[in-house]
């Protein structure tokens, strides 16, 4: 567990306690109790409000680069878009180099039979491709998550099947989210449905707590399991399912160490949303308002 004299799990190379360690006076006693037990932080109103214009910048970041997702278009293009628009918001993309091997660039792209992780390059678009992109942004040091599946031209039916699954497990894995909710209805949720389709469900990466840190606790499983933790008022976390045509199994690039593809070449998709638990229920904030 961390201490508060422990350098503060942000990065910023100061103390916990003098950086995002929570106020205990003024935050009810839940609070202190998920921190505690779980490392959990539940937000106050004013980290809610950051969280979620962060999250507002990064549903637009997400939604201008699908729609430049067209045939003919590299990776590499959407990327540069990707800092530019990021540059325009007085945001900064979360991913670029974050983790071990830093990783390279601003958005994930994540083709056909790549799970996760999929590094922008100068292959173009072509028919027949689905493709996931992933886009973490920070603003005002507060974070948001979401990523959506664009398809390009006519595509073959299992593709489309991993993109319709994929879609419909995080409707309904959102759908259970409430107060009082155990972690463990949401991997039932999307695995239960998941299986009736003939997909899989990737078990390997998780959804994460998200909103002052990248990736804070708690892990959200997608796949069934037993974590019993309660949902409560002031949780902000990412639910991301992957969902495959073939087996769950992916495998990392032992090049690049990050792109992660399915053990059997059949394809993939996922779609992500970042979530602020409320009292009666959840609120997306990564979803697009429309004008
Ligand atoms: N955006 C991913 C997530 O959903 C994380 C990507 S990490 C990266 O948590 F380094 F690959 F970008
Ligand atoms: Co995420």
């Amino acid at each position: 567990m961390i201490e508060r004299n422990d350098p503060c799990w942000c990065g910023s190379g100061k103390k916990w306690k003098k950086c995002h360690y929570p106020d205990l006076s003024t935050s009810n006693p839940l609070s202190k109790e998920y921190l505690r037990r779980y490392g959990i932080v539940l937000k106050t109103p004013e980290q809610i409000a950051k969280i979620r214009r962060a999250c507002r910048v990064t549903a637009q970041i997400l939604d201008a680069l699908c729609l430049a997702a067209k045939k003919g278009v590299t990776t590499n293009e959407l990327d540069l878009l990707s800092r530019r628009l990021h540059q325009e918001a007085g945001a900064i993309p979360a991913d670029l180099g974050y983790g071990d091997p830093p990783y390279p660039k601003t958005i994930c792209t994540s083709l056909n039979e790549v799970i996760c992780h999929g590094i922008p390059d100068d292959r173009p678009l072509q028919e027949g491709d689905i493709m996931n992109i992933d886009v973490s942004s920070i603003v005002d040091d507060h974070f948001g998550d979401c990523s959506r599946m664009v398809c390009i031209g006519k595509i073959a039916e299992e593709k489309q099947r991993v993109v319709t699954v994929s879609h419909e497990c995080l409707e309904r894995a959102m759908a259970v989210c409430k107060p009082g909710v155990p972690i463990w209805h949401i991997g039932k949720a999307i695995e239960e449905y998941a299986a009736t389709q003939k997909c899989s469900v990737v078990n390997q990466y998780v959804g994460h707590g998200i909103g002052v840190a990248f990736h804070e606790p708690p892990e959200i499983p997608h796949h069934y399991n037993k974590l019993d933790i309660l949902l409560v008022p002031g949780m902000t976390f990412t639910i991301e399912p992957m969902i495959n045509g073939g087996v769950r199994e992916g495998l990392i690039d032992p090049i690049d160490l990050w792109t992660v593809r399915t053990k059997d070449g059949r394809p993939s998709a996922q779609w992500e949303h970042t979530l602020l638990i409320t009292e009666t229920g959840y609120e997306v904030l990564t979803g697009v308002l429309k004008q």
